[in-house]
């Protein structure tokens, strides 16, 4: 959970150079934030885990107003996260994160955060937080479904252990991380996971290439919905939520990808990140357009 300072600028700045932004607001936004949002505005029931500082009420407040359950949350000593955000004429971003709070997560805080929860419910991590390979080990022990957006991908996610995973949500540079492969061609990428990770299933975002999901035997594809994009902050938290909330709601894949795609593209045409994320019955407005 972070609080997003968005600066509009005229181009991303470069090293040695001081510019002024055009506009600077505050949003709420985190990766975790923003994908439980987005699953419940699809529709789907949502418990949140994760820690604000004194200083992180605003978020909370906002989950809660979305529809998510929020008392599994915690306050820590340290401020809470924050991200800076610099968004350029065409909305496209670039962010730098400062973890605070959301690095404070302990195994024993996840141990309590997930005591209610059992065989049939689903675990969706990021990788904005600390001690995600405790989350991953304890979900299965459970028999949890698990599902992994390793964002952003960094050193450490080697406490992961991806074998138990049973869904990557992955971008382009994500998918080509985990293959290990020099290839930035989406079909070369997908038969190394294939061959890597044979028991997972992948959705694998390709900005404007639009998505595929694919697993060991099958795929299916789904173009991008073309908008005029602002701000493309928070469009994949937005494929993601919708996604899961789709297959939780008992949706075919190929649906799922549908209504995943037309909300991220709602996403991309306005500001911010949580407050840009659409409720279902706009998705349902949009994709009669
Ligand atoms: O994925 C978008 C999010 O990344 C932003 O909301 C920002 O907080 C960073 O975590």
């Amino acid at each position: 959970m972070n609080i997003d300072k968005t600066y509009t600028v005229d181009h991303i700045i470069r090293p040695k150079e001081t510019i002024e932004s055009s506009s600077y607001q505050l949003f709420c936004g985190g990766k975790g934030l923003n994908q439980s949002v987005a699953l419940a505005r699809a529709g789907a029931v949502v418990y949140h885990a994760g820690m604000v500082g004194s200083d992180g009420q605003m978020l909370t407040d906002m989950l809660m107003e979305s529809g998510v359950h929020t008392d599994l949350i915690r306050v820590a000593d340290e401020p809470t996260g924050h991200a800076l955000i610099q968004i350029d004429p065409a909305g496209q971003n670039c962010i730098i994160i400062s973890g605070g709070a959301n690095r404070c997560i302990t195994p024993d805080y996840i141990r309590e955060a997930l005591s209610s929860f059992e065989k049939g419910d689903v675990l969706l991590l990021q990788n904005e937080i600390s001690a995600n390979g405790s989350a991953i080990d304890m979900a299965r022990e459970k028999g949890m479904m698990i599902v992994l957006n390793p964002s952003p991908y960094d050193g450490r996610l080697a406490e992961c252990d991806f074998g138990k995973v049973d869904l990557f949500m992955v971008n382009e540079v994500e998918g080509r991380l985990m293959a290990g492969c020099e290839s930035e061609d989406p079909d070369v990428i997908k038969t190394c996971l294939r061959e890597k990770y044979p028991a997972a299933a992948f959705v694998l975002t390709l900005g404007e290439g639009g998505a595929v999901w694919f697993d060991a035997s099958e795929e299916y594809r789904q173009p991008i919905f073309k908008v005029k994009a602002v701000d493309t902050t928070a469009a994949g938290d937005t494929f993601c939520g919708y996604f899961l909330a789709g297959l939780a709601q008992g949706l075919s894949v190929p649906e799922c990808l549908k209504r995943a795609s037309a909300a991220s593209a709602i996403s991309v045409s306005r500001q911010g990140a949580a407050p840009s994320i659409p409720d279902k019955d706009e998705v349902d407005r949009f994709l009669v357009r």
